[in-house]
């Protein structure tokens, strides 16, 4: 776990400010910041896990394997930051970076993505800003996720305040998947003949990955129909 005081020195190296009280207003805004972003992650993962119980009564099963929340780091931030050539401010910060607040749905089947997708966007304090289906149209390597970019509002004891967050919706075969490829290459610059000599090797997993998501969806909707017909 990453604490407040880790957080709070590492924004503190982060900063060259001139004078100590600009470095204390400074982080001060930044550790409020964070905090709008873990309100609202909060909430969106209380929405999810209100549409999982919800599902359960009605149909005896649930939906969601589970849900990982996060806050993205400050060394990330800052990396992501000086990428798109911004200044570190919560202003720069807020307009230009969708993924600080992140919340991972693993779902249960294929098609319950799309069901705990369409539920929450139709909630009404609920605005999609973007959305990308890697599932539809996996990428290159082989991803697959649905990733939805939204903005909801957090009640603070004064004031309402839009706050995005990041939601990815995937299977629990999209996970190992992601988990395993992230381990091994995501990100890490590896030299390009070995990204050539493992690409197709690794596509050739996502797509038996998504064989299974497909069979095991079309166990669960014989097993259904089944038992509506014993009814
Ligand atoms: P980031 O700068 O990484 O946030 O990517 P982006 O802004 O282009 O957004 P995108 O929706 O493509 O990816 C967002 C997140 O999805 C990443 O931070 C990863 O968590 C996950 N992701 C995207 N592509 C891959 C991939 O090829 N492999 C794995 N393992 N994860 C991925
Ligand atoms: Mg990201």
């Amino acid at each position: 776990m990453y604490d407040e005081n880790n957080r709070q020195q590492e924004f503190g190296r982060l900063l060259l400010e001139k004078s100590p009280q600009e470095v204390h207003e400074k982080l001060h805004s930044m550790a409020v910041l964070m905090t709008y972003y873990r309100c609202a992650v909060l909430e969106i993962e209380t929405k999810f896990k209100v549409l999982d119980a919800q599902f359960s009564l009605s149909h005896e099963r649930n939906p969601i394997e589970s849900i990982d929340t996060r806050i993205k780091s400050p060394e990330s931030i800052r990396e992501k930051v000086e990428r798109k050539g911004l200044p570190m401010t919560t202003q720069a910060i807020q307009e230009n970076i969708n993924d600080i607040g992140g919340v991972r749905v693993i779902c249960s089947f294929l098609d319950d993505i799309y069901m705990l997708c369409d539920c929450l966007l139709q909630q009404d304090d609920v605005r999609l800003i973007a959305i990308k289906d890697y599932i539809k149209n996996p990428k290159p390597n082989g991803y697959r996720s649905l990733h939805l970019i939204v903005e909801i509002p957090i009640f603070l004891y004064n004031e309402k305040r839009m706050v995005k967050v990041e939601v990815q919706l995937r299977t629990i075969a999209m996970q190992s998947w992601a988990n395993l490829e992230h381990r091994l290459r995501y990100k890490k610059n590896l030299p390009p003949e070995v990204l050539a000599r493992t690409a197709d090797t690794l596509n050739e997993c996502a797509k038996m990955s998504n064989e299974l998501d497909v069979k095991m969806q079309e166990i669960r909707r014989i097993i259904e129909d089944g038992q509506e017909q014993s009814d």
